[in-house]
């Protein structure tokens, strides 16, 4: 008996060893397999002798009957909450504060930590062992939760180590990874049973399962970032040591938490972990800064229900809840039809979105968004928004799905959806204003002919005016006629018109993307450009000739073939070459000569001979690119007298800033 007494106690110790191993350090000591018999060999030796049986056996876990409510529990010292700050000014003014009130001049230490999305728990160990855990509640009284929290492998039964106080309170959140709230979701949907909205709501669901089986069946976890009551023992020094002495008993801590000095520290914690945000496994809603001295923490005390030591900076919310007003169908450029949700406009992820698009027909019969419907908007980093899900609980019933429409929204033309392919098209072609709109946005871009200034609202004005059909009608205006539209003074007609007749000078690979040939990209045009070397070759290339080109196969050479034969396409072209439109001879002497090729240029203050204009179109000419504003991807700066803003902010991301001379000695003049 002692014996088998001896091994079940071997046992228990290997197997709380590897969960630790596992669970908080992340670094497993043996393969799963290995683990898996010894815990079969407890199971067996327990089973055999069921005196041997205690609480807080790792086979114990999920034990008990499913309970049909919660005991109350009073927590022995409250469960606090935090002041939230948005603003990096609210921080400015923390520390102020902080230090005013220490009265000290040099700067503070801090603790940061991540803030995470989940639930605030208090688990109460006694000689080591887990006896009580509990919800937050109303900060005095929460709900006594132990059996489901037992049931998380990351909370230990038992401390390990020395040295820990006779009664400790443990405070951590309770939260569940972005995969395994995936997978859950998944797994309920598929047995037709209700999901969760997000993470949280399904990490509080299931701690506040009635029955700890079910808890134990779904992927909570647990960090720990501070204590609650001590009995026994008493904590002095920091914040951060005090963190470390819970790894060491077993109580698993965020590996995001790092000490900084002063508010420069805190602030930029802050956007480190706002650029690893989109990458952590779990949901985080902000950073927690924690003056680290535990005889500072004391020393400035409570206000109200919040430490004056602490405050959370939160991020702008990544998901919002709101409601669709309708589902219009946009037309794109080639007439494909796509889903576009307009919502109550609602903060999120920093900006405010009032639409999202639904991509296509497909995706929204999949999401099943209609009009009513209270939904939840993403918007993660610079991704566009989306409309992650629909709350169907929340459609009002009088809501009906939204169907493709038969005829084209905005010419009326009939709507075909080719057999296995997710995108319907109108089949208006230039007879719709809407595709027509969009081709002309397209010919215009910075990647296409790149006319600056002509922008969205203005190609609508021109169409819906009449001035212009088509690309070539662009050629047509002047200064007069762009003062014609709305909102356009004298000044920026003329500057609209110097862009446009800049544009004429060109590439060929840029002339063919903007051509908007269905399925013919920006690399797809340098290809044919260079394989080709002229547009009359291109046009008076067969499928076969146009698929010689690398990489090129038949869908593209259909595409190309079928636009070449389409006689309104030959008129434009026509007209475009006609108006003026130029580009150097393909791997002619002119191309090669091309010293700025690759290059992005940004033009501030006034140089002193070449006006703007002037310095523009050389920079086209020797093949480079113009921009507008300074980023990491601008090349040069090619700065004058009275330089702005741009100049500094060249300065901050180092790049190269050159004058008049240089630049002319790289045109090589
Ligand atoms: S400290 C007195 N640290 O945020 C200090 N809280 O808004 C009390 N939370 O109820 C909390 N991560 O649920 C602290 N690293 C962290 C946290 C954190 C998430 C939650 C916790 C608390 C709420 C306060």
């Amino acid at each position: 008996m002692t014996s088998v007494r001896e091994r079940v106690r071997v046992l228990r110790e290997a197997i709380a060893r590897h969960d630790y191993r596992y669970y908080v350090l992340n670094d497993p000591e043996v393969p799963d397999a290995e683990y898996d018999r010894l815990a079969a060999e407890l199971r067996a030796l327990e089973a055999a002798h069921p005196e041997l049986v205690t609480a807080d056996s790792p086979t114990q876990r999920v034990s008990g009957e499913p309970s049909r409510e919660f005991r109350e529990v009073e927590h022995r010292v409250p469960m606090l909450s935090l002041d939230n700050a948005f603003a990096d000014e609210d921080i400015v003014n923390f520390d102020r504060r902080v230090r005013e009130r220490l009265e000290i001049d040099g700067e503070v230490d801090y603790n940061c930590e991540p803030k995470l999305d989940g639930l605030a728990v208090g688990l109460v160990y006694e000689d080591g062992e887990l006896r009580v855990g509990a919800t937050r509640g109303d900060g005095l009284r929460g709900e006594d939760v132990t059996a489901n929290l037992r049931t998380l492998k990351s909370v230990p039964l038992r401390l390990q180590g020395k040295g820990y106080p006779r009664l400790l309170e443990a405070r951590g959140e309770v939260f569940m990874t972005l995969k395994g709230f995936e997978r859950m979701n998944a797994e309920l949907e598929a047995r037709g049973e209700k999901t969760f909205v997000n993470p949280r709501n399904a990490a509080a669901g299931a701690l506040r399962q009635l029955d700890p089986r079910i808890t134990a069946t779904r992927p909570l976890e647990i960090y720990f970032y501070g204590i609650g009551a001590v009995e026994g023992g008493s904590f002095a020094g920091r914040h951060s040591e005090l963190l470390a002495m819970l790894r060491g008993w077993g109580l698993r801590t965020s590996p995001e938490i790092r000490l900084e000095r002063g508010v420069a520290g805190l602030l930029s914690y802050y956007r480190l972990i706002g650029e690893r945000r989109p990458s952590l496994p779990y949901q985080i809603d902000g950073v927690v800064y924690k003056v680290d001295s535990l005889t500072q923490q004391r020393d400035l005390g409570f206000v109200a229900r919040a430490p004056r030591w602490a405050i959370a900076h939160k991020f702008p919310a990544e998901e919002e809840m709101t409601t669709v007003r309708s589902v219009e169908w946009q037309v794109g450029r080639t007439g494909a039809l796509t889903p576009v949700a307009r919502l109550e406009p609602v903060f999120v992820g920093g900006v405010t979105v009032s639409n999202a698009t639904l991509h296509n027909v497909d995706e929204l019969h999949r999401k099943d968004v209609r009009a009513g419907d209270s939904v939840i908007i993403r918007r993660a980093g610079d991704v566009i928004p989306e409309v992650v899900r629909v709350i169907v609980e929340r459609r009002p019933p009088d809501a009906s799905p939204v169907v493709l429409p038969a005829k084209c929204p905005v010419c009326g033309s009939d709507v075909r959806r080719i057999e296995g392919e997710a995108v319907a098209r109108c089949t208006g072609g230039l007879v719709c204003p809407a595709q027509r709109k969009e081709s002309l946005k397209h010919f215009a871009s910075r990647r296409a002919m790149d006319i600056e200034g002509l922008g969205d609202k203005i190609i609508d004005q021109l169409v819906d005016s009449g001035l212009v059909h088509d690309a070539a009608d662009l050629y047509g205006l002047d200064a007069a006629k762009l003062a014609t539209l709305e909102r356009m003074g004298e000044k920026s007609a003329s500057k609209l018109a110097a862009a446009i007749e800049m544009s004429k000078q060109t590439t060929l690979a840029r002339f063919l993307f903007a051509l908007g040939i269905p399925n013919v990209g920006e690399a797809t045009a340098i290809a044919l450009a260079s394989h080709f070397r002229s547009l009359e070759a291109l046009q008076g290339a067969d499928a076969d000739r146009v698929e010689e080109v690398p990489d090129i196969g038949p869908v593209v050479s259909t595409a190309v073939v079928e636009f070449f034969a389409e006689s309104k396409n030959v008129d434009v072209l026509r007209r475009l070459v006609a108006a003026g439109i130029q580009w150097p001879v393909v791997g002619g002497a002119d191309e090669v000569n091309q010293p700025l090729l690759g290059k992005t240029f940004v033009l501030t203050g006034t140089l002193p001979n070449l006006s703007r204009t002037d310095a523009e179109a050389r920079i086209r000419r020797a093949g480079g690119k113009l921009s507008g504003s300074v980023s990491k991807k601008t090349s040069y700066v090619l700065a004058g007298e009275n330089p702005g803003s741009k100049l500094e902010k060249a300065r901050e991301l180092n790049v190269p800033i050159i004058d008049e001379v240089e630049f002319k000695a790289m045109l090589r003049e």
